[in-house]
């Protein structure tokens, strides 16, 4: 029989900014399965905990996490970047479908933000379905991703006036913000914007951890605030034991330019 897995967004960590589509679809999962990297990053239990809030919030009556222990990832910047992101979420698959395997019944995978903004969820789903080795439907539930919270705990408008915006990592920072005025940044665990060749000429919006009980905003000119984010990242990290940050980078005056 064909079962379901719904890959569902629950948002940037806050149980208040779970969409009602992603409670009905957790409420009519059997068990919910979630990556598990505890093994590699010990403070990343405090991301599953707050999951388990999530669920504890909204779903009602009795639910089951299943644990799906996050294959090695090789970081060590591999010449071939592409390649060895494909190779894990080629195990990254092969660990869901053992789950799946060993769980009968419709499963929720519990996606951090939303499942189509930097995740593998979806990518791996697909895998899983060309497999065929589980007979499954994938549907997705958005969820708030933590661009959005970024712009609504800064009251920003993310785009420049008729203008578009660049979303970006931090490996790629260097190379975007020599062509692109209006970028968001994520998975930048070195706050690379710091090595940009003109920093008076940035303002940044940067948040970190937010949406939880210690998220942290900074705006300024990078120039002037680049040292008061990078102490607040590092002591956000040593007291929660993880931190995951986003910022926009706006080049001064591109605003009014475009006005
Ligand atoms: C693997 S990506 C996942 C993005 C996620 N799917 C989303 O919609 O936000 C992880 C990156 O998202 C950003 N991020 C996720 N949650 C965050 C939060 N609560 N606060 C700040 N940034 C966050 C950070 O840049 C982090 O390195």
């Amino acid at each position: 029989m064909t079962r379901r897995l719904t890959l569902v967004g629950l948002g940037p960590g806050d149980p208040e900014l779970v969409t009602a589509q992603a409670v009905r679809a957790l409420n009519e999962a059997d068990y919910f399965l979630v990556a598990d990297k505890t093994g590699q990053h010990p403070g990343t239990a405090d991301l599953i905990a707050m999951r388990e809030a999530i669920c504890a919030r909204h779903v009602t009556g009795a639910w089951r996490l299943v644990h799906v222990p996050d294959p090695e990832r090789d970081r060590a910047g591999p010449a071939d970047y592409t390649g060895a992101v494909r190779d894990w979420h080629e195990a990254r698959a092969e660990a869901f479908e053992q789950a799946l395997l060993d769980n009968p019944g419709d499963a929720a995978v519990l996606v951090w933000g939303d499942p189509a903004l930097y995740d593998s969820a979806i990518r791996v789903a697909d895998r899983i379905a060309e497999r065929a080795r589980v007979d499954i439907t994938v549907d997705v539930v958005p969820g708030l991703s933590s661009i959005q919270l970024l712009a609504a705990h800064h009251r920003l408008v993310l785009n420049t006036i008729g203008g578009p915006i660049t979303i970006t990592t931090g490996r790629r920072l260097l190379h975007d913000a020599a062509t692109h005025d209006n970028l968001v940044v994520l998975l930048d665990g070195a706050l690379t914007c710091r090595q940009l060749p003109e920093l008076s000429a940035w303002r940044i919006w940067w948040g970190a951890n937010l949406g939880s009980s210690d998220e942290q905003l900074v705006a300024g000119n990078l120039d002037e605030v680049a040292d008061r984010i990078w102490s607040r990242r590092t002591a956000a990290k040593q007291s929660r034991g993880w931190v995951m940050d986003t910022y926009l980078l706006r080049r001064a005056g591109s605003l009014e330019r475009r006005s």
